[in-house]
Formats: structure tokens, C-alpha cells, sequence
């Protein structure tokens, strides 16, 4: 069975200036990408691998070419529908983790379930969830400000992933981080690219390349080298398991969680 095409990129081009002073980001870019496929980007400072996670996550747009998301044309959706995207579809990690500093973890981690319309229980619950992944489940009511770098990074990871996107794009989402959290966060990746979901990561560093299926060397806005290392055939399938449904297949002891919770905010939370 031919594996569907989730993006595709025919010839396109980022111009920054005009004339004499244009220079290009991206130029003549040609790239497919299959559902289910883990890439790993890389390549040296200023070749252009970050403008590509901008246009293909439509937060930036192409001077010139084709982009096409999911078989239509990404120049053609609506404002809105392009806001919808990158909301529910497309989850963004990036290096400078943007953390709200007035709310607590747990909310700020369910933020992007408050766009898509769940109740505060149930958002509390998959939160939960996600922080427990994280090894954060002692931090949901602590500030970000109470938390060291590397674990506001993971919870600003597990912010992206919370809503269930199906192409993540990660801008050295391991750049900052201790080997400890680095490995906790690939882990968490490689689990989600196993439910067949489709990760674009950009990397500087080439040991993390194993958990990659394809491997892309790009220099000066192109594509220099592009190495497949698992067949289109046995990426994986994807299985429409959400984190909520998860859940019921492994009914841990929900109220554990909560004992560890003493904080005040906690308890006046309860008494609601
Ligand atoms: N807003 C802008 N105006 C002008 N030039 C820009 C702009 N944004 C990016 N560029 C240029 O585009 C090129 C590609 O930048 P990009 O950020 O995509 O590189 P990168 O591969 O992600 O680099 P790094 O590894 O350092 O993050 C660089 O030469 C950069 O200077
Ligand atoms: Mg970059």
C-alpha cells in the first residue's frame, strides 16, 4: 500500500531582500514527506533548517513554490483554517520554551486543550497524564519560575504534544538539556512517531540520529544528502490511540498522582 504523502514541497524558495541584497533561505526545495516518517534534519548554522520547520508549520510563508499539506495547497488556506492547524495538527517544540509565567505547570501544559474545547476535568486529566510522562507529576503546581530549565523544557514539550498532533516539528527540542531529560524526551518522541504520527526534527547532533527513519543534510537552503534507513513499507502505522484513550487501556490507580500534591493551591482545589 503507497503511503500517504503528508507534505510536499515542489520547488520552494525563501527569499530574504531584494535585488542585489536577496539572499535565500531555502532555494528550489523539493521534499516529501510520508505519514509515519521520523526525520532528522541537519546541517551547518544558517542552511536554512529552521525556516523550513516555519514554512512547512505555517508560521512562515514561501517566496515562491508549492507547499502542499496533507494534498492541498497551504497558500490557499484560510486564515483560520491555517490557525486550526497549528493549534490541533501541527505541534511546534522549539528551543526557547515559552512558558506563561502566571500560570502553574498544569495549566499551562492544558492550554492548548482550553482551544479545543474540553472541560477543565478533562483537561486536568490528560494533564495529568502527560506530566507523568514528563517525570513532572510533583511540579503541576509550581510556577515556571520554581522549576529549572531543563523541566520548564519538558514541560513545554509536553505542552506540544498534549492535543495529539500528527506532525511534530522540533527545533533542537534536546539542544539545552541534561542527558537525563534529553533521553526522557526522546523516549517520549520515539513513542509518539510509534503510534504512526510524523516528527520533523532539527539536530545538531548526530548520535540522536538513530531514533530517526530518514536523515536529511541540508546546506546553504538545500538538500545535500537525504538517507532512508527504514522503508516506507515498515514505518509505522498509524492507530488512532489519543492519549485520552490510552488511558482506559491502562487503568493505573488514578488518585496516586494526587497524594503527592500537598501543596495549599492543591487542597483549596479539592475543597471547590
Ligand atoms: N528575518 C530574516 N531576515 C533576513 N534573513 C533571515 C531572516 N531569518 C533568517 N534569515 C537568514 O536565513 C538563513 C537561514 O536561517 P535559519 O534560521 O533557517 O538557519 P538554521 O539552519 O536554523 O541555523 P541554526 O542552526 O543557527 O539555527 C540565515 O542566513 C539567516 O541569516
Ligand atoms: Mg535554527
Amino acid at each position: 500500500m503507497a503511503r500517504e504523502k503528508i507534505i510536499e514541497l515542489q520547488g520552494v524558495s525563501k527569499r530574504y531582500g531584494f535585488g542585489d541584497a536577496a539572499s535565500y533561505a531555502l532555494k528550489d526545495f523539493d521534499l516529501e514527506v510520508k505519514r509515519g516518517e521520523f526525520i532528522m534534519i541537519m546541517g551547518p548554522s544558517g542552511c536554512g533548517k529552521t525556516t523550513l520547520l516555519n514554512v512547512i508549520g505555517l508560521l512562515d510563508k514561501a517566496s515562491s513554490g508549492i507547499y502542499l499539506l496533507n494534498g492541498r495547497p497551504a497558500g490557499r488556506l484560510s486564515t483560520r483554517k491555517k490557525a486550526k492547524y497549528r493549534s490541533s495538527k501541527i505541534g511546534f517544540i522549539f528551543q526557547n520554551f515559552n512558558l506563561i509565567p502566571t500560570l502553574n505547570i498544569l495549566d499551562n501544559v492544558t492550554l492548548p486543550l482550553v482551544y479545543c474545547g474540553y472541560s477543565r476535568l478533562k483537561r486536568e486529566r490528560q494533564g495529568d497524564e502527560i506530566l507523568e510522562r514528563f517525570h513532572l507529576q510533583k511540579k503541576e503546581y509550581y510556577l515556571p519560575s520554581q522549576l529549572s530549565g531543563g523541566q520548564q523544557q519538558r514541560a513545554a514539550i509536553a505542552r506540544s504534544l498534549i492535543a495529539n498532533p500528527e506532525i511534530i516539528l522540533a527545533d533542537e527540542p534536546t539542544g539545552n538539556l541534561d542527558s537525563r531529560s534529553a533521553h526522557i524526551v526522546m523516549e517520549e518522541l520515539k513513542s509518539i512517531h510509534e503510534e504512526g504520527n510524523t516528527i520533523i526534527m532539527v539536530t545538531h547532533n548526530p548520535s540522536l540520529t538513530t531514533y530517526a527513519t530518514r536523515v536529511i543534510n541540508m546546506l546553504d537552503g538545500h538538500i545535500d544528502t537525504d538517507i532512508k534507513t527504514v522503508a516506507d513499507r515498515d514505518l509505522p502505522q498509524p492507530i488512532s490511540v489519543h492519549i485520552k484513550h490510552r488511558k482506559k487501556s491502562t487503568p493505573k490507580t488514578k488518585k496516586e498522582p494526587k497524594l503527592l500534591r500537598s501543596d495549599a493551591e492543591f487542597l483549596k482545589k479539592e475543597q471547590k
